[in-house]
């Protein structure tokens, strides 16, 4: 029996159709990755981001998510190869899939969802491992095929999963990154899922975990693309209705603290004792309880205030503060808050497609990393900071120079 689909939320919760209601606003918020033209800021397209906590199966979510295609179109401006860390990552992830679950199977096959520029299905394309990548936003998947990644331009539901199976193959193992999370239809997605999957199959994937946005208050994870934020506890539920079983997770730390979640059809693996110490930690964390999100909600209001009581000090005393990475995240941090360009003058950001534009609903202009480099601000607000590590290191010269990063995970903070 296939559970009834809601993929608009309506009050109803995405996967298990309980009533949800939303327990705090983030205001009006414009399409965290749209990056304007300097000539087109009219008719910018806003909506409420305000999510909700399911308590019947603890699903986090967005009550309101704009349509898919006004987020990933043709000029999406997220490109996953822009980090170096995350290109080891990524690389770290399929020679796990290949070192482990395809390790002696005759003639594998790999799907990708959401496989982007190919930063991850390149891994399998060298190694002569038959693969096929789900990328809807056309740019991104044209850079990928260009490098002789096989990749579709779609949505992938269990329509296009059965024709994939009759063309193609069942699925030794399906990856996802960083997209699962994107995806409204849920119910859809782990449908098709099921049916792609070999019966020995593995579907693995890692998304932002809701146990550090909770514990490091990093509100910022909560943007248009991300209707879901994911616990253990919610991932075993949602896909045990399609016949998968949690069998192993892995916590990552990319993107500010992310999980990695196993499934496979129910009693075809072992299930790791892992899973249930995860569930177990989600229990103590109080994660299913809505208090927590009460809590959560004034965190984040006294983490607005110390972060604007820092910009508007640093204002009045004249420094130049700039934003570093122009990261989707950064979208509802400035519009949250009330960042606006008197406080800072630009975000300098490495990507190509977001230099000369204008930040989403605050239009602070976004430039090149030279013009962050070319002369030093005071202060510089780390936009990008599940990047710390390697931004840090990378920018000796600006702290050698005197200048001083603002941090806000989990604590707003000047630090050098
Ligand atoms: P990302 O980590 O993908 O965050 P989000 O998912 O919130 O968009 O984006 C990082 C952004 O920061 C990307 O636009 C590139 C930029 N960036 C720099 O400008 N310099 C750097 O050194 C790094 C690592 C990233
Ligand atoms: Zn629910």
């Amino acid at each position: 029996m296939s559970p009834k689909v809601k993929s608009a939320s309506n009050g109803y919760c995405r996967v298990c159709s309980a009533r949800i209601s939303s327990f705090m606003s983030f205001g009006r918020m414009p399409i965290a990755n749209g990056f304007l033209r300097p000539d087109g800021t009219e008719n910018e397209y806003f909506f409420e981001l305000a999510p909700a906590f399911c308590e019947a199966c603890g699903m986090f979510q967005l009550l309101e998510q704009p349509d898919p295609q006004k987020m990933f179109h043709e000029q999406y401006a997220f490109y996953s190869s822009t980090s170096r860390y995350m290109q080891a990552h990524f690389e770290a992830f399929a020679d796990a899939a290949i070192n482990t679950v395809l390790a002696g199977r005759d003639n594998p096959f790999v799907v990708e969802l959401g496989s982007n520029d190919g930063i991850m299905l390149r891994h399998f394309k060298e190694r002569g491992v038959r693969h096929l990548g789900i990328e809807p936003s056309a740019n991104v998947a044209d850079v990928a095929r260009t490098q002789g990644i096989s990749t579709i331009s779609a949505f992938f539901d269990r329509r296009l999963a059965n024709e994939i199976a009759t063309d193609q193959g069942s699925a030794d193992a399906i990856l996802a990154a960083n997209v699962m999370c994107h995806i409204a239809d849920l119910p859809g997605v782990a449908a098709g899922v099921q049916r792609l999957l070999k019966a020995d199959g593995v579907f693995v994937f890692e998304d932002p975990y809701l146990g550090d946005m909770i514990t490091k208050t990093s509100y910022d994870q909560i943007y248009d693309e991300h209707v879901f934020i994911f616990s253990a506890t919610s991932v075993q539920r949602a896909f045990a209705r399609f016949g998968l079983e949690l069998v192993d997770v892995m916590p990552q730390i990319t993107h500010g603290g992310s999980m990695r979640y196993t499934l496979a059809p129910r009693g075809s693996r072992e299930v790791s004792k892992k899973v249930n110490e995860q569930l177990a930690k989600e229990t103590t964390l109080g994660l299913d309880l809505a208090e927590t999100y009460v809590q959560f909600k004034a965190n984040c209001e006294n983490s607005r205030a110390a972060l604007m009581q820092t910009l508007e000090r640093l204002r009045s005393q004249q420094k130049r503060v700039v934003g570093y990475g122009a990261t989707s995240k950064s979208t509802t941090v400035i519009n949250y808050c009330g960042i606006t360009p008197a406080h800072l003058e630009f975000i300098s950001d490495t990507t190509p497609i977001k230099q000369g534009r204008l930040s989403p609903g605050a239009h602070i202009p976004v430039k090149a990393y030279d013009e962050f480099t070319k002369s030093y601000p005071d202060y510089a607000l780390l936009f990008a900071w599940n990047h710390a590590a390697e931004i840090r290191e990378k920018e000796t010269g600006f702290v050698g120079a005197g200048g001083r990063w603002i941090v806000y995970v989990p604590e707003v903070a000047i630090v050098s």
